[in-house]
């Protein structure tokens, strides 16, 4: 496990902490000294990821959350309040991209079908995960960081909450919501020394992508639309939240950081 001190003697939650980008920023906070709460749905695979960190002379804990809940975020806090006695930061890093696991063979850019073919059920579904789960997260975390004298709160959208593609137009929508929840929460807690910034991943190498990048076809696309001429890491996301979770960050608020090898520069 990486090793410095940029977070020493903090507190980070850590959503969809499992896997991809929210394993590896879970991984690399607590190399930098920070306390973390890695939560997710996938319980098998988020205890996997603290006993790595907890094995590398870490301290992580695990907590089962699903992000559109509200009554599990009220005892999330509580339950690492009573852990850790104050909360630093939340990366809001859960999401879903609403792909039909049916859909094995991707031809487009962006997963997903076309707007006339995406029910209401599946719209809500990708909604309240990304959007609404962040929402709920933020305003969780606000009353535990005023306390603790402000905070930096992390949320996760994408490129896609800044451009339009072919597909998946819930997914555009609900990572476009999180861009803009969060300039608007950074003006209302500025005061309070809570700070909350979005990150905007370019095509990442994950679980969530996988499938896509599967198709020789797709991944060919993606590679020669993105300048730099490769997939992100997990690692090139977590090094930004690292940054925005950072006191080197304390000027940072409301900005929107896009790490995604100059795709959207074009
Ligand atoms: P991933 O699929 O590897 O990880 C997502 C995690 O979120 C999983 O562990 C999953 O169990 C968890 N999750 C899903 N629903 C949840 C819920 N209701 N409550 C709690 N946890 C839940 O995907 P990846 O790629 O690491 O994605 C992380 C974030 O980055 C997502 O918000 C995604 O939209 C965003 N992103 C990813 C990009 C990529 O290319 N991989 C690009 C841009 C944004």
């Amino acid at each position: 496990m990486e090793s410095g001190s940029r977070l020493k003697g903090k507190v980070a939650i850590v959503t969809g902490g499992a896997s991809g980008i929210g394993a590896e920023t879970a991984k690399v906070f607590a190399g930098h000294g920070a306390k973390v709460m890695v939560c997710d749905v996938n319980d098998a695979l988020g205890n996997s990821i603290i006993e790595e960190i907890n094995t590398s002379g870490g301290d992580a804990t695990y907590r089962t959350l699903d992000v559109t809940n509200e009554g599990r975020w009220s005892d999330l806090v509580a339950e690492t309040v009573e852990l850790h006695d104050r909360i630093d930061v939340l990366t809001n890093i859960a999401g879903i991209s609403g792909r039909d696991p049916q859909q094995n063979i991707q031809t487009t850019l962006t997963a997903g079908g076309l707007l006339e073919d995406q029910s209401l059920e599946k719209w809500n579904q990708i909604m309240e995960v990304n959007a609404t789960g962040t929402f709920l997260g933020t305003k969780s975390v606000l009353a535990p960081m005023r306390d603790s004298g402000g905070g930096s709160v992390i949320n996760i959208s994408s490129i896609c909450g800044i451009i339009g593609s072919f597909a998946n137009t819930a997914y555009h929508a609900s990572k476009g919501a999180v861009r803009i929840f969060s300039k608007s929460a950074a003006i209302q807690y500025a005061a309070d020394g809570i700070r909350v910034n979005s990150i905007h991943p370019g095509f990442v190498d994950t679980p969530m992508t996988q499938p896509g990048h599967a198709n020789p076809e797709v991944a060919q696309k993606r590679i020669e639309a993105t300048p730099l001429g490769r997939f992100g890491t997990p690692r090139d996301i977590a090094m930004g939240c690292l940054y925005l979770a950072s006191d080197e960050a304390a000027w940072i608020t409301g900005t929107e950081l896009v790490i995604d090898g100059g795709m959207t520069a074009n």
